[in-house]
């Protein structure tokens, strides 16, 4: 099997996408890449919103895709409420939108783009009304009075001694 660089210069995929990298590990592969990734898919909503990784991303042109927009509410592994976030609730009621359309509209806003995943037919309709309003800059700015915290934390992905990572630290580079 050739590699995926190798598959871009025989014309079999146009552009390839990581997920989970922490700056320090995007950088690592900047360093050897022959294709650097056009995207980068990671954990991003208001209660944890990687401005580093945004900054680092733009710096680099890499584009980030955000994965549970909306905090995976109802999937029983996250256990804080993103939904719920007086900040959320706060702006939504001001511009008469759901916490989940003030959610994702932060994310276009913030400039990455927002997979909300969902089995409804109104709430995948309200999840695409987005696009005609906008969050005004002195709401917008508070989402950055958020306390901050990664809600998908990989522990499965550490042992204490086997595995490639022993701690969370080691496996997020530090930004937990
Ligand atoms: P449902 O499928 O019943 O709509 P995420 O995209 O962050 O992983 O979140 C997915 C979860 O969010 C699903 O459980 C989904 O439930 C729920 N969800 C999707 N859209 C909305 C919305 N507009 N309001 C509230 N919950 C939503």
């Amino acid at each position: 099997m050739e590699s995926d660089g190798s598959s871009i210069q025989l014309g079999k995929a146009r552009a390839i996408g990581v997920s989970n990298f922490s700056s320090k590990k995007l950088g690592d592969l900047l360093q050897v890449a022959s294709v650097p990734p056009a995207v980068l898919q990671v954990e991003c909503h208001p209660v944890w919103q990687q401005p580093e990784l945004h900054a680092f991303c733009e710096s680099k042109e890499i584009h980030i895709t955000g994965y549970s927009p909306l905090g995976s509410p109802g999937t029983g592994t996250v256990k804080k409420e993103v939904l719920k976030h007086p900040v959320l609730n706060m702006v939504a009621e001001k511009l008469g939108k759901s916490p989940a359309q003030v959610a994702l509209r932060w994310g276009l806003q913030m400039g990455h783009s927002v997979l909300p995943k969902s089995t409804n037919e109104e709430r995948i309709k309200q999840n695409f009304d987005v696009f005609d309003w906008s969050i005004p800059e002195d709401l917008f700015a508070k989402f950055s009075e958020i306390e901050l915290e990664r809600l998908i934390r990989g522990s499965g992905f550490i042992h204490e001694t086997f595995g490639a990572y022993r701690t969370l630290e080691e496996l997020w580079d530090g930004e937990i």
